[in-house]
């Protein structure tokens, strides 16, 4: 979570840079505090008033300027970060650093900070492969920096290789992964998310309004913290979350076969999913056409419960499953605890205000074996993520 984090986003000159600015609004969007500084050569690939209006604070070009500030900018800028990301880094920012040169504002910043440093480089394949930037990658990585190596591609130069820019989402999960405990560490996490679609015939499908968005969160959240995460995943429109690795699956069967054949490696099991709990008895082969009857009757069999099916034989691994209810929360929820077996269950009442499928907020009850129930203010699916881990968590102890 970067809520309140202060971020020091150094950004260098280089074509990239306009993706700096696109990595500043997804720290705004999870409410983090960004605080630009741009290099001089920045400056001539994009200007400070583009970051000045997405990051809502004064951009920082100079290393003596007498108007900005009453502190002393560098000092006052190093102190304050949870974290220096400098997106992109230049190959002559990268030596600079390597040789213990401040000469302007990022690089006296960035030596005068305590605060963990993340550099996303970007420039030319074979300024990349050169073997005095490899050995001042090597130095700076002996010294504590983290560096994001750039993806491959067609460059800007017009060279294909190594040494585009990662994604910013890409850099904004590493942000995200430096800034978390890393207290899920050599865990394995398996989560499922989204709704299931059982087929009547090649062009129609039953299934539920799931957005799967609680079950991805809870998957990002979870890479976060360092554990290995599998998401077996439904039908969704949600982008990977990165780090993940993802099963894509359609209906109950296929989720049941991906659950099963990952679920003896997981400590860790949470069903997020909904899962269609009914499927045409029959899949028609060929689009079933209209008839002359007025009516027509779908004849429907049971689909696998997963969850109960994992709690037969859950081993060691902590099993957690969601229990998306219209009445009587509580006791159905506390009903699905213990025919399935599980350690935990997540209850939400979804005819509730900000409880929804398809939103981005949450409101939960979380009820343990035992008879305790724990009940979460509205929040972030996920906010709402990290609190069920950490809930999870304080179980293994
Ligand atoms: N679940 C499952 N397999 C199914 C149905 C549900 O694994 N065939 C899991 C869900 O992923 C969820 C939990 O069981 O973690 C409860 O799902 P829910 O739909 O709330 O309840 P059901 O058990 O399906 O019961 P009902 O629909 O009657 O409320």
């Amino acid at each position: 979570m970067l809520q309140g984090k202060e971020i020091i986003l150094g950004v260098c000159g280089g074509i990239a840079a306009y993706k700096a600015a696109e990595l500043t609004r997804l720290y705004i969007k999870a409410n983090a505090n960004v605080h630009v500084v741009m290099t001089r050569a920045a400056q001539e690939f994009i200007t400070p008033l583009t970051f000045q209006t997405l990051s809502g604070n004064p951009v920082h070009t100079d290393l003596f300027n007498l108007y900005q500030e009453s502190e002393i900018s560098h000092i006052s800028l190093a102190e304050r970060a949870d974290i220096c990301v400098v997106a992109p880094a230049t190959a002559n920012v990268i030596g600079k650093l390597a040789g213990g040169i401040a000469d302007d504002l990022l690089t006296t910043t960035l030596m005068a900070t305590r605060a963990p440093i993340l550099l996303a480089p970007a420039m030319n394949v074979n300024m990349w492969e050169n073997s005095i930037c490899t050995d001042n990658r090597q130095r700076l990585q002996n010294n504590g920096y983290r560096i994001l190596d750039p993806i491959s591609g067609m460059l800007a130069c017009g060279w294909e290789g190594k040494g585009k820019l990662p994604e910013p989402a890409a850099i904004f999960a590493k942000t995200l992964e430096l800034l978390t405990p890393n207290d899920l560490a050599g865990r394995t996490v398996l989560i499922s998310a989204g709704p299931t679609r059982e087929e009547i015939d090649p062009v129609r499908f039953i299934s539920n309004y799931s957005s799967g968005k609680m079950g991805y969160a809870i998957a990002a959240a979870a890479c976060q913290r360092g554990a290995r995460t599998i998401l077996v995943s439904g039908p969704t429109c949600l982008p990977q979350p990165h780090g993940v690795e993802r099963i894509d699956v359609t209906s109950a069967q296929q989720m049941r076969t991906a659950m099963l054949n990952h679920a003896p490696q997981a400590d860790i099991i949470i069903k997020a999913a909904a899962v269609a709990d009914y499927r045409p008895a029959t899949r028609a082969d060929q689009k079933i056409k209209k008839s002359d009857d007025l009516d027509m009757i779908l004849a429907l069999e049971k689909t696998p419960d997963i969850l109960a099916e994992i709690g037969e034989d859950k081993g060691r691994a902590i099993l957690v499953g969601f229990a998306a209810e219209t009445e009587n929360l509580l006791d159905n929820a506390a009903a699905k605890l213990e025919q399935k077996n599980l350690d935990l269950i997540v209850a939400n009442d979804i005819s509730q205000e900000g409880a929804g499928f398809d939103g981005d907020t949450n409101i939960v009850r979380l009820l343990y074996r035992g008879g305790r129930i724990e009940e979460l203010p509205l929040m972030t699916k996920e906010a709402v993520a990290n609190q069920l881990l950490d809930r999870i968590l304080g179980l293994t102890l």
